[in-house]
């Protein structure tokens, strides 16, 4: 499964990137607008550091301007996917930019039927917002488990993306469902990786390394 990182904060994508397990990174206009920065050449800026693709969301509501943003957005670089809304305007939009080929990652997802549709228009990636489902008691990952299915069902190419992750269980489960990529907020990538058992067995390690050093009268 693909890591992508949910954020537009460059420190924590760096960080991520550092790690050695990124993929992609995604944005959106909510998270852009918390770093308080010029949101083109911020875009700029995360394509310079992450190789993967870097989704940007336009915020037209028709079609036409989706597609006009779309291909401004797509001059930043080229590993830009365009996070296009889930509407009747956004899937004619995604008909022309898949034409066009420009990457698109469809967003906003909460049903099956609009991810069938949404592969159907030639999206590149469907964004599953799972942590927003179970917000309303709604089992977020069920949708991805449904998406699985029908996309495999058909051979359907379009890349489910796991989204709105709130804790590590949404990733194992991604993970065991084979959903494509996962994009996780900075905080669950670092929660991913610890271990209590783990902090514990480096200390012994070092502990007992320590007396060996004193028995055999080393620093
Ligand atoms: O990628 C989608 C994500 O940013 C939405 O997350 O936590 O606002 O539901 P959240």
């Amino acid at each position: 499964m693909k890591i992508f990182i949910d954020t537009a904060n460059l420190e924590e994508i760096n960080l991520a990137h550092s790690l050695g397990v990124l993929d992609g990174v995604t944005t959106n206009p909510t998270l852009l607008s918390k770093e308080k920065k010029e949101p083109l050449k911020q875009l700029k800026d995360i394509c310079a550091i992450v190789k993967g693709p870097v989704s940007a969301e336009v915020i037209s509501k028709d079609f036409p301007g989706m597609v006009k943003e779309a291909e401004e957005l797509a001059k930043i670089a080229e590993n830009i996917a365009i996070k296009v809304p889930i509407t009747e305007e956004g899937l004619k939009a995604t008909k022309i930019l898949s034409a066009k080929k420009i990457k698109t990652n469809l967003t906003l997802c909460f049903s099956p039927t609009q991810a069938l549709l949404v592969a159907k228009a030639g999206a590149s990636f469907v964004s599953a917002f799972v942590g927003r489902l179970d917000d309303i008691s709604t089992e977020g990952m069920q949708l991805v488990s449904d998406i699985k299915i029908i996309y495999s069902n058909y051979n359907i190419k379009t890349e489910i993306i796991v989204a709105s992750i709130r804790h590590p269980l949404h990733v194992l489960e991604a993970a065991r469902m084979g959903a494509d990529i996962a994009t996780i907020p900075f905080k669950v990538i670092s929660q991913l990786l610890k271990h209590p058992l783990t902090d514990i067995g480096i200390k012994r390690f070092e502990d007992d390394w320590q007396k060996l050093n004193d028995a055999l009268g080393k620093k």
